[in-house]
């Protein structure tokens, strides 16, 4: 695991771009794994700044995300899907039929995960993905536990994760209690992993990324088993 340590989340979402950036640049026809959550947003502002200024071409990307909530229709403002779109898809040129994110309506939700676990072995490996970090640990919705998934499944989220996402509903009993994610295995298949680390609640759980431990109970410290992992943080995260 690298780790770069940036001043504020300004420098956090430059630098994490500019991973973007040179992949893109160095193989257009690039896979990348995205994430939800607030922290990737200043990142995602920037690539479709670069998109505007020609800087980046995404016609030629195809794109997977880790998660969706279940049940949930695609245009729901709260859907990872419509998050997606208003924060980058929309704004950028990249083919939407090219950009897939679990489909929160299935009816099967078993079957869909093993459609779209299927999916990413047919057109992956993803080349980079992204990653933010729950407070409790958890990649997508991979949660702590004493057992991990390994491929795409149906997961119930903690009350820790419904909590921390109220922020983004009008009452936290409106927060989906399951949600459809890609497993660990799903996750460490990725060729490189850029995670993203901000803000002082951060701190506890990035520590324990920093030691030699690897534990269930935090699914995030099972990536230093992963040989290319870089995570970008502010001070405010570091330094608690
Ligand atoms: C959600 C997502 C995760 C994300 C996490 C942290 O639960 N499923 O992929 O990493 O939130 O979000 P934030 O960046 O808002 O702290």
């Amino acid at each position: 695991m690298r780790i770069i340590i940036c001043e504020n989340y300004e420098e956090l979402s430059e630098k994490g771009a500019q991973f973007f950036e040179s992949q893109i640049t160095l193989k257009p026809d690039s896979v990348l794994g995205l994430a939800t959550g607030g922290t990737p947003v200043g990142l995602y502002k920037n690539l479709i700044k670069w998109n505007k200024e020609g800087r980046i071409d995404f016609s030629n990307v195809t794109s997977f995300n880790l998660d969706e909530y279940y049940p949930i229709a695609p245009d729901n403002d709260q859907s990872y899907r419509y998050f997606m779109n208003e924060n980058l898809f929309d704004h950028i040129n990249i083919d939407k039929t090219k950009t897939y994110v679990p489909d929160g309506l299935a009816k099967d939700p078993d079957a869909e995960c093993a459609r779209y676990e299927e999916l990413l072995a047919q057109k992956g490996p993803v080349d980079i993905q992204l990653l933010g970090i729950g407070r409790n640990g958890h990649i997508g919705f991979n949660e702590p536990d004493t057992t991990l998934n390994a491929v795409t499944h149906i997961t119930s989220l903690t009350e820790s994760t419904i909590e921390a996402n109220a922020r983004f509903f009008d009452n936290i009993t409106d927060v989906p209690t399951k949600a459809l994610t890609m497993g660990m295995g799903t996750i460490l298949k990725s060729k490189k992993i850029l995670m993203l680390v901000s803000g002082k609640e951060k701190h506890e759980v990035l520590c324990e990324l920093l030691n030699d431990d690897i534990s269930t109970s935090n699914p995030a410290t099972l990536l230093k088993v992963h040989p290319d992992v870089v995570i970008i943080c502010d001070k405010a995260a570091y330094e608690g």
